[in-house]
């Protein structure tokens, strides 16, 4: 019989709550928050750190959740997209999203808008070449990009007008 794996402690923060749980040391993030924590709007796309479907923020940078052991994130906050609505309301980066069509079978769309709200935490003026530049890790098998790109110049706007 195989032997079990010792599991060990893990602490953070997810979507503003406190979170403790007993994992295995190989646990993926991605895994953790999906498996451990119900957060299934985290999607998997790839598990080899290409798609983007993964992206959420730790400590307010964007990472592949696929790409990073659960313990990495030990004493850190993380932000996926469960977290975003406020007050029963769509953040504005998901109304953006809504209003501009900008996804189709929304399976990418967790990953973009996480890594969209990391670029406008950097430049809230980004053009479109650093639009394209902060989602070049995240790829839509829908290929629906001019809209994708439309809706974070969209939220951009909304953030510069004090929106969020
Ligand atoms: S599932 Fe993580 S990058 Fe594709
Ligand atoms: S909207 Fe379908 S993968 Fe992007």
């Amino acid at each position: 019989m195989p032997e079990a794996i010792a599991k060990i402690p893990l602490r953070c923060k997810v979507n503003g709550k406190e979170c403790r749980a007993d994992i295995e040391p190989r646990t993926l993030l991605v895994e953790f928050i999906r498996e451990e924590l119900d957060l299934t709007g985290t999607h998997i796309g790839c598990d080899t750190s290409f798609c983007g479907a993964c992206t959420v923020l730790l400590n307010g940078k964007s990472v592949k959740s696929c790409t990073l052991f659960a313990v990495q994130a030990e004493g850190g906050e993380i932000l996926t997209v469960k977290g975003l609505m406020r007050n029963g309301e769509l953040h504005p980066m998901q109304q953006a999203f809504a209003d501009n069509h900008g996804l189709q079978c929304g399976y990418c769309t967790p990953g973009m808008m996480l890594s969209a709200l990391q670029l406008l935490a950097e430049n809230q003026s980004p053009s479109e070449s650093d639009i394209r530049k902060g989602l070049a890790g995240n790829c839509c098998r829908c290929t629906g990009y001019q809209n994708i790109f439309k809706s974070v110049a969209a939220a951009a706007a909304v953030a510069r007008a004090g929106g969020d």
